[in-house]
């Protein structure tokens, strides 16, 4: 197998894939024949394009590097300089590939990995074509990897997905949700379908609602280029929490085949309910950072962050209600959060299961007992826990919140592999399940449309604010007060 990476010297090869790679090796998981190929502009020898790896294993891996596996995965890396503006540019990098195959006796089974800016990926899926690099026999293999995102809108999804479908079939394409590579979030589909306890419950009768909270505590960082036309709807919504949604929504599927499970996902988006119209002021908030505190220093407001517009609009944060329009979920509300500079960084889904009957330890109007809540901790201290209600030790009947956890740390030990490990390995193996199917994105990009075109035709009122540190605006808590119900505490 050669994995070619184009984008090699980028910042998600470096801080991701690299060390991915890395950990895959010392775990003894790659293919015995491989070769490793870095695409870029800059001319890069072998030697420092190799250094350039270690740094990032070195800063960004989970394990240390070790001199002896270090070495031969070095000898597995290559850099090839190819810029990708332009005609036929891709000649000499096929060149070079060819010699790098034949020297290591690879069948020219290749993996190319688009780790590039959004813009590059149609001209360079164009170009894989013209050079004649991919066949859709299957022989030798040719695999597509593209990163997010895929498209701003759902026009512009579509053109991408068009323009590869052009050059590869659907089930050589992967597309990376990274969410979908956690080891959580995997775990999301064994815990509701290999134990008895939780799926019978999983449904309109026993849930009251659930909520996705996805929180970040940086700010906008470095990334303000590409956050300022992406905001959190796009970058969060449409894929990680849509994601989330459907994994803990959809049926269970009659199989683990990567497309009966993806087919069931599919559902899940396709039964959204669309917010159109005035219903996205009732149902969506959006609200930008502004000055505040990060672990007590101060830190600024999003427009006033390097590289963003001092007048811009783009949310920084959105809260959403939601609800899935089928037999399973009807009427249960989806309350979903994402934002940056919030007090800490969490992913977590919890579902909280309806109140008993105010009847016997729940016959006190004024002090009701917590309802039961399923919650899953995607990051950080990755685990599950389900609050229940016991009772007080002592002669009087006291009924007090308990919890049932499960940490993923103290069970299993180590670390648990990175979502990227997990996702290139399933590539290699040719196991699209982890990946989004051109469908899916398109469902997602669609449900989503209505809300980034009523927001872009509003530019008129103000955004909300929220202090950086805090858990967003006001305006996000009154959508679920307003329900009689609160945001969970995290
Ligand atoms: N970084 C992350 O954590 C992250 C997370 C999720 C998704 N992504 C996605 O991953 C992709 C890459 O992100 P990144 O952060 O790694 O970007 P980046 O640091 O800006 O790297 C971009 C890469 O593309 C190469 N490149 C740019 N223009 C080129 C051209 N005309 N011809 C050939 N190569 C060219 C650059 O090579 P030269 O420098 O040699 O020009 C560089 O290796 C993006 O689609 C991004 O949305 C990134």
């Amino acid at each position: 197998m050669t994995i070619v990476i184009f984008g090699g010297n980028g910042d998600l090869a470096h801080r991701k894939l690299l060390p991915a790679l890395y950990n895959l090796h010392v775990d003894g998981l790659l293919p015995p024949r491989i070769a490793i190929a870095g695409v870029g502009r800059k001319d890069t020898p072998d030697a420092a394009y190799r250094e350039f790896a270690k740094d990032g294993i070195t800063k960004f891996s989970r394990r240390p590097i070790d001199e002896q596996a270090w070495q031969t995965f070095a000898a597995m890396l290559f850099f090839v300089k190819a810029s990708l503006d332009g005609e036929q540019v891709l000649a000499p990098l096929g060149a070079r590939l060819d010699i790098i195959e034949h020297e290591r006796g690879l069948p020219g089974d290749r993996i190319y990995y688009f780790a590039l800016p959004p813009a590059l990926f149609v001209p360079t899926v164009k170009q894989l074509d013209r050079a004649r690099f991919v066949n859709r026999t299957g022989d030798p293999v040719a695999r597509l990897i593209v990163e997010k995102p895929i498209g701003r809108d759902l026009d512009s999804a579509r053109a991408v997905n068009d323009a590869i479908a052009g050059v590869f079939d659907e089930r050589q394409i992967y597309r990376i949700d990274h969410y979908l590579g956690k080891e959580t979030v995997q775990n999301i589909l064994v815990m509701r379908f290999a134990n008895s306890i939780f799926e019978p419950l999983f449904n309109q009768k026993y849930v009251d609602h659930v909520q996705i909270t996805v929180a970040e505590e940086e700010g906008v960082g470095t990334r303000a280029g590409y956050y300022e036309q992406a905001g959190a709807l796009r970058d969060m919504v449409q894929n990680h929490m849509l994601q989330l949604v459907a994994l803990v929504a959809m049926e269970p599927p009659h199989a683990l085949d990567a497309d009966v499970i993806r087919d069931e996902k599919l559902e899940v988006l396709e039964s959204l309910r669309p917010i159109e119209g005035a219903a996205i002021d009732a149902n969506v908030v959006r609200a930008q950072y502004a000055a505040g505190f990060d672990l007590g220093k101060p830190v600024p407001g999003y427009r006033e962050e390097q590289g963003v517009d001092p007048c811009s609009r783009t949310e920084t944060f959105v809260a959403l209600q939601i609800f899935i329009d089928n037999w399973r979920w009807a009427g249960v509300p989806f309350f979903l959060r994402t934002g940056k500079r919030l007090p800490k960084r969490a992913s977590e889904i919890s579902v909280h299961l309806k109140e008993v009957p105010p009847i016997l330890f729940n016959a006190n109007p004024a002090a009701r007992l917590d309802p039961n809540v399923l919650s899953v901790r995607i990051q950080p201290d990755e685990g599950f826990s389900l609050g229940i209600s016991s009772k007080l030790p002592g002669p009087h009947v006291r009924v007090y919140p308990v919890k049932m956890d499960f940490h993923y740390g103290s069970t299993f030990g180590g670390s648990s592999p990175e979502a990227y490990e997990r996702l290139l390995l399933d590539v290699i193996a040719g196991d699209p399940t982890l990946f989004m199917r051109r469908d899916a994105v398109e469902a997602a990009w669609r449900w989503v449309m209505p809300i980034l075109e009523r927001w872009a035709e509003t530019t008129t009122d103000s955004l909300p604010a929220y202090p950086a540190g805090d858990w967003g605006p006001v305006e996000a808590g009154q959508l679920v007060e307003s329900t009689g119900r609160r945001w969970r505490a995290l």
